[in-house]
């Protein structure tokens, strides 16, 4: 069974759980956003409390993409600081993981995410989507020039796209100039589009996505419109191949402070917190 469509949580309202000896970060805390029964592949929010390590030669069994929010996390003597990105595929060697003062960092493990002892078996590690590290706050964002970007106000930063399915990682910076039209029309995308939102607030017509805003909305699912008059930063995924987009041939009127009417499925149930503080980041 494929992932559910969740649509969308503020990531305030999940759990923390500690993370057990055999997990792939023992002592690290995590927040599950969403995972995969079948392949085992999750969203979470993995917390590395101040002074955590790992010290073993190993490698996971499965493709490991990670957004730093706040904090550091050093892998093999790269650095990952606050805004830092990387895609570190199957069988990437890990010798020395350490977090002195601690971090969050947005995580997406593409399967079972099994911590395994020591080098990956001959052809196992594929360099192929190999990303190190980008540094998204210094690096050189798309403008309004861009093909891929829809209006002026919107910059667009690309992470990462798998040559061979076309899945691909991005950031999108809409400043409060970009979408703040009373109307907008309605996007169908074919594939998954996964998105969660590090800043600012977008407007849909089930809420106020909001810092921490999380959702994974399956193929073929119209939505929108949508609007932001403070900006908005996300981090977004697409799966299953490239994200294009079929609008509708009318625009909707835009639904700003809609109450919150999420879709959510029931086995989020037992994550949720009955409150939550939503002025906090996460
Ligand atoms: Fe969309």
């Amino acid at each position: 069974m494929p992932r559910p469509h969740i649509e969308f949580i503020q990531a305030q309202a999940v759990r923390w759980h500690t993370l057990g000896e055999d997990m792939s970060r023992p002592g690290a805390e995590a927040k599950p956003l969403s995972h995969d029964a079948d392949s085992k592949a999750i969203t979470a929010i993995l917390r590395y409390p101040a002074g955590w390590y790992l010290e073993q030669d190993h490698h996971l069994d499965s493709d490991e993409e990670l957004y730093v929010l706040s904090g550091t996390i050093v892998i093999n003597g790269v650095s990952y600081e606050e805004g830092n990105y990387a895609y570190l595929p199957a069988g990437y060697p890990r010798h020395t993981m350490t977090s002195e003062a601690g971090a969050d960092v947005m995580t997406f493990f593409e399967g079972p995410h099994k911590r395994v002892p020591g080098p990956a078996p001959d052809g196992f590690y594929d360099t192929t989507n190999l990303v190190q590290r980008i540094q998204t706050k210094s690096a050189e964002w798309g403008s309004a020039t861009d093909p891929k970007v829809m209006a002026p106000g919107v910059k667009r930063l690309g992470l990462r796209k798998d040559p061979d399915t076309g899945d691909a990682t991005w950031l999108l910076d809409i400043d409060e100039t970009g979408m703040t039209g009373e109307v907008n029309r309605l996007e169908t995308h074919p594939v998954v589009e996964e998105v969660f939102i590090l800043s600012g607030e977008m407007h849909m017509p089930m809420g106020v996505l909001k810092e921490g805003a999380y959702f994974w909305r399956p193929p073929g699912i119209p939505h929108g419109p949508v609007g932001t008059k403070t900006g908005s930063l996300g981090l977004f995924r697409c799966k299953g191949g490239p994200l294009t987009t079929d609008w509708s041939e009318d625009p909707h009127p835009v639904q700003w402070n809609a109450p919150y009417e999420p879709f959510l499925p029931d086995t989020l149930a037992g994550s949720l917190l009955p409150d939550y503080d939503s002025t906090l980041p996460y």
